[in-house]
């Protein structure tokens, strides 16, 4: 297999161009269904950025249709993960029990509920109410109780703060909801060993490859959006050509 293989299309259908029990690890950060919820709440949305992405895929679908189109998703995650292989799955915290759900109807255990915390969220409305600053991501194995885990002997908790996505990783242009490179590198380090197959499928801006790349993984990523494809293609070929 090559180093990495991105493709720009619905994960519903590239996924199924990957071969049974032939990945060790996903991470992964799928939209989160708020298109609805803040619309009902008259919230401004173009002001939303940080968490908020309603423009393309699964964010304006009804809350069934979300959870229908889920479960195809963890359907084929199934399917292509090894036995014993973990998932992470980044996801709005009023939606993590829709989400354990169909995870466990698709044959995942699931391990954790963790949080990230934003060390320098953009501090909108501070005087009006809390500042949201975190994230939720729910961790998994799929038929075993325990997959790789290397934590070189330290604690390490379900709690993990980094900043902000920093300029410096939006050169070749921006997403609405670009994760840091350090958080996935974080995932990533701990989840998967040196030439494993790491897959993001709803890949946005190519976070996850990165971290995988320049962690000697290899990596396969999908993304709807052309042009979020292409702003991870050109992350990945950078990230690439440094480790080569
Ligand atoms: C929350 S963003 C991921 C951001 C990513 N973690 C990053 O760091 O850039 C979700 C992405 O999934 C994409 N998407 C939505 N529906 C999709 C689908 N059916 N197949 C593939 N990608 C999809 C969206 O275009 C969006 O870029």
């Amino acid at each position: 297999m090559q180093k990495y293989t991105l493709y720009n299309g619905d994960c519903l259908e590239y996924m199924k161009k990957i071969k049974t029990s032939s990945v060790d690890l996903i991470v992964t950060d799928p939209p989160y269904n708020l298109g609805k919820f803040m619309e009902n709440r008259d919230t401004n949305l173009g002001k939303m950025r940080d968490n908020f992405f309603g423009i393309a895929g699964w964010d304006d679908l009804d809350f069934k249709e979300w959870k229908q189109s889920m479960n195809k998703f963890f359907h084929q995650a199934a399917r292509v993960l090894k036995d014993g292989g973990s998932m992470i799955v980044f996801m709005s915290i009023i939606k993590v029990e829709t989400l354990i759900s169909v995870a466990e109807k698709n044959g995942f255990y699931y391990k954790t509920t963790g949080i990230w915390h934003k060390l320098n969220p953009m501090p909108r409305n501070m005087n009006l109410h809390f500042v949201n600053s975190t994230e939720a991501w729910v961790y998994f194995t799929y038929k075993a109780r325990t997959g790789t885990f290397n934590n070189d002997g330290k604690v390490l908790h379900d709690f993990v703060e980094t900043s902000v996505t920093p300029n410096s990783e939006r050169k070749y242009g921006k997403h609405p909801t670009q994760k840091p490179e350090q958080l996935m590198e974080h995932f990533v380090s701990i989840l998967s060993d040196e030439s494993n197959v790491v897959l993001d499928p709803f890949m946005g801006s190519g976070s996850v490859g990165v971290a995988a790349v320049r962690l000697n993984r290899k990596f396969i990523g999908i993304e709807l959006e052309e042009k979020y494809y292409s702003i991870a293609n050109s992350r990945i070929a950078e990230v690439d050509t440094c480790e080569a």
